[in-house]
């Protein structure tokens, strides 16, 4: 038995209620409230949140807001933002806010001030970016730099990649690579496309011993010695952002190219911190400077904003209800934005890999309710023409979250009138449905959950707002289930096996495994 979560009175009342809302459609709702759209959505800062497609009433989220006040959210969430060591597992404060924190707001840490150090650390990336970018920044034969390579993955990967994807001009001055998988063909393709002499390393990794990545970087680094003519100076060629700076100096980082992480900077929440130098090199660092600005407004919400008009609480909140009251397993993220393609595997990775977890924070095991959901998505209509019957047929509850852009970069008004009709179409149709069929297999039940956050345009401050938003999410979701959303042991046991099986060394396997084992290596022998 863990905590008392489902013992509370207030989850006791929600259960109650549950049963009440599975036999109310979202159309009797609608129709009974015709200010429905206007109470359940809020706006800031030109970002709009409209839940009122989600199965609530204001009975269920006044005791959705209940729980998490006897869940201490907000003491909680006012620990982590001191910098208590609320990651107790890892015995680590949480201070990936404090990455975005006006240089006026000093943070003392161990009498340390946090923000000084991240506002030095700002500099340097600042001075670094420019002189790449200027053509001021030169390689070991004098030439200007003209092709990034980024190595790391997961949080190392996913942000960096995230945001310049999402916010990539037309600019052809600086070419970015991501390079992420231990599977050669990811390095190679990058390595193909550039030019020894015009070619930046950024190796990401917080703890700088992560395989894949130092494969990566490895053979980068043997690419260079075989074809770069001058080898006197080919550290000019790598940077390093880690919190293992003896790790990067034994790779041959140099001093100055080192960028650090601190030990609070969590990998999945670490977009902030230097592990965002791929953006400044591609972008510009005002863009990433905006990035933060948009983050910083979303925090300073979620500590000042009652719960009840909290969006990252509310988005939290209603996860909650669809997942442990109407039994929702699966979340989807449909951003209709090409641009936003990588973002269903950037929150992926962020809830996944912090609230997958069955044990709370205490070391019991949680036996009697739901955790993180599994999240999936796409982007635009890709996703409708791949999964969508599920959502709208299927025999399992999805909550949706659809993520819409109002006003468009490009030139092609008509695309994104057609996009956005889209968008709305599908989230009108989960809800209304349409029973007026005689024909059975053209029934649609509706009454499927979804929210829409529309984002003035899709900017840096947006993005940064956009991305913020489910970081909290998930911190007050970890909060009411009890957990340690910051850890992730779940995937060291992968790793420990694997250096086994490198090592030809199979104690311990099981007979399919030895057995697949046995055929890649007589198949690759035979060739
Ligand atoms: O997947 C496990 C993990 O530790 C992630 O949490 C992290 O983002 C990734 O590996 C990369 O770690 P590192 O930055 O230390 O290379």
């Amino acid at each position: 038995m863990s905590n008392n979560l489902t013992q509370k009175p207030e989850w006791k009342t929600l259960k109650k209620l549950s049963q009440d809302i599975k036999k109310t459609h979202l159309n009797d709702l609608f129709q009974h409230d015709k200010k429905r759209f206007e109470t359940f959505s809020i706006t800031l800062n030109g970002l709009f949140f409209d839940y009122s497609k989600q199965r609530i009433t204001s009975d269920i989220l006044d005791n959705l807001i209940s729980l998490a006040q006897s869940c201490n959210v907000e003491q909680k969430r006012d620990n982590m933002f001191d910098g208590a060591e609320i990651n107790i597992t890892e015995k680590r404060s949480v201070l990936h806010t404090a990455l975005r924190r006006p240089k006026s707001k000093p943070l003392i840490i161990n009498n340390q001030n946090v923000t000084e150090d991240v506002h030095k650390t700002l500099q340097r990336m600042k001075s670094l970016s420019e002189d790449v970018r200027a053509g001021k920044y030169l390689g070991a034969t004098g030439q200007t730099i003209t092709q990034i390579v980024s190595i790391g993955i997961g949080g190392s990967d996913f942000g960096p990649h995230l945001v310049c994807k999402a916010l990539e001009n037309d600019s052809k001055n600086l070419e970015i690579y991501f390079v992420s998988n231990i599977d050669a063909h990811d390095i190679t393709k990058a390595l193909n496309q550039c030019n020894p002499e015009t070619t930046l390393f950024v190796i990401i990794s917080k703890s700088f011993q992560t395989q894949d990545t130092i494969a990566n970087a490895n053979t980068a680094k043997e690419w260079m010695i075989k074809n770069l003519p001058d080898q006197s100076d080919i550290g000019k060629h790598f940077i390093a952002v880690s919190a293992n700076k003896i790790s990067a100096t034994q790779f041959g980082i140099q001093e100055d190219n080192f960028f650090p992480i601190w030990d609070w900077v969590n990998g999945r929440f670490s977009l902030w911190s230097a592990v965002g130098l791929p953006i400044c090199f591609k972008l510009g660092f005002d863009v990433f400077e905006a990035l933060l600005n948009g983050a910083y407004k979303i925090d300073q919400h979620f500590c000042d904003a009652p719960l009840k008009e909290n969006i990252p609480v509310l988005m939290a909140l209603i996860g909650i209800w669809n997942r442990n009251f109407l039994g929702a397993q699966t979340h989807a993220i449909l951003p209709y934005s090409q641009n936003l393609f990588f973002l269903p595997a950037y929150i992926r990775q962020l809830d996944m890999e912090s609230n997958g977890k069955t044990i709370d924070i205490d070391g019991n095991k949680i036996d009697d309710y739901q955790t993180g959901p599994v999240i999936f998505g796409e982007a635009g209509t890709n996703g409708q023409h791949s999964f969508y019957q599920h959502l709208h047929q299927g025999s399992d509850l999805i909550a949706s979250d659809f993520i819409g852009i109002i006003h468009h970069k490009h030139q092609l008004d008509a695309h994104h009138h057609l996009l956005l009709s889209h968008m709305l179409s599908q989230s009108q149709a989960l809800m209304q449905g349409k029973q007026d069929s005689d024909d059975p297999h053209r029934y649609f039940n509706g009454n499927k959950p979804s929210s829409t956050l529309l984002l003035n345009r899709l900017d840096a401050y947006h993005l940064g707002m956009l991305i913020a938003l489910y970081e909290h999410k998930i911190f007050v979701q970890g909060v009411i289930w009890n957990i340690n959303s910051f850890d992730q042991f779940g995937v060291e046991l992968g790793k420990e096996l694997s250096q086994k099986i490198e090592n030809n060394d199979l104690t311990g396997a099981d007979n399919s495994t030895r057995g697949l084992f046995s055929l890649i290596h007589k198949s690759k022998k035979e060739g």
